[in-house]
């Protein structure tokens, strides 16, 4: 089976349109998170049964596993939650899809693909100018989260996000995980088989200023 999509691809391109927020949801009103790579979506599921005070959004490049979390979701009755599928920069840069923003509260980036050869960098799927569009498109005090187990990856992606001036790193020991997306810390699916094996996890919480 094939792991990974090249995300620059011309098949991305073209993308697949997104409702309206009172369409995906059955309250617009509540705060959203949108979680980047969300694959088959458990993680998701997870969070919008016991969360039921936010909207989710999740994003996945591969259209399989976006079919799969989207079909899952037609057979559960969760008002909550919704799926798109494609290359999350074409979607966020998308003109139609500033809507989005009204009540964007946070976005997260966990265990994204690490691309390891330095000539696929460019694949990876935070950039410089991906932030620039998130640092333009998110409101002041919107939060963005980063986890992975790939140090290298990690110095990346928060050099990539510390270099654009409106994002400021937060301290984790003073931050209120209460009252954040995911308040009882429910694990990815690839959170989980890091830490069966007693990986390091690397991460870090950015603020729009
Ligand atoms: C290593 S998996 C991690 C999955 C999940 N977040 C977890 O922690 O278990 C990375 C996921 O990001 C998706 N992905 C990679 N680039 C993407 C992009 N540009 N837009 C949306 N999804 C992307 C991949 O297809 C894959 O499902």
């Amino acid at each position: 089976m094939r792991q990974h999509v090249n995300p620059l691809s011309k098949n991305f391109d073209e993308i697949e349109r997104i409702p309206t927020l009172n369409e995906m949801f059955d309250n617009s009103k509540l705060n959203l998170h949108i979680d980047i790579g969300c694959a088959s979506g458990e993680f998701l599921f997870d969070l919008a049964l016991e969360n039921t005070n936010w909207n989710y959004l999740g994003i996945e490049i591969r259209e399989r596993l976006a079919n799969s979390a989207k079909l899952k979701l037609r057979d559960k009755e969760i008002k909550n939650l919704y799926f798109v599928f494609g290359n999350a920069y074409n979607i966020l840069n998308d003109i139609h899809n500033k809507f989005i923003i009204k009540n964007l509260k946070s976005i997260s980036f966990n265990f994204p693909d690490p691309w390891f050869k330095k000539r696929h960098y460019k694949r990876r799927v935070i950039q410089p100018e991906f932030i620039n569009i998130l640092s333009n498109l998110m409101k002041e005090g919107s939060l963005i989260y980063i986890k992975t187990d790939v140090k290298d990856l990690f110095e990346y992606m928060d050099c990539t996000i510390s270099s654009d001036c409106n994002f400021e790193k937060i301290d984790k020991k003073d931050f209120n995980y209460y009252k954040s997306f995911n308040p009882n810390k429910v694990q990815t699916n690839r959170e989980k088989y890091v830490l069966a094996n007693e990986l390091k996890i690397f991460e870090n919480i950015y603020i729009k200023t």
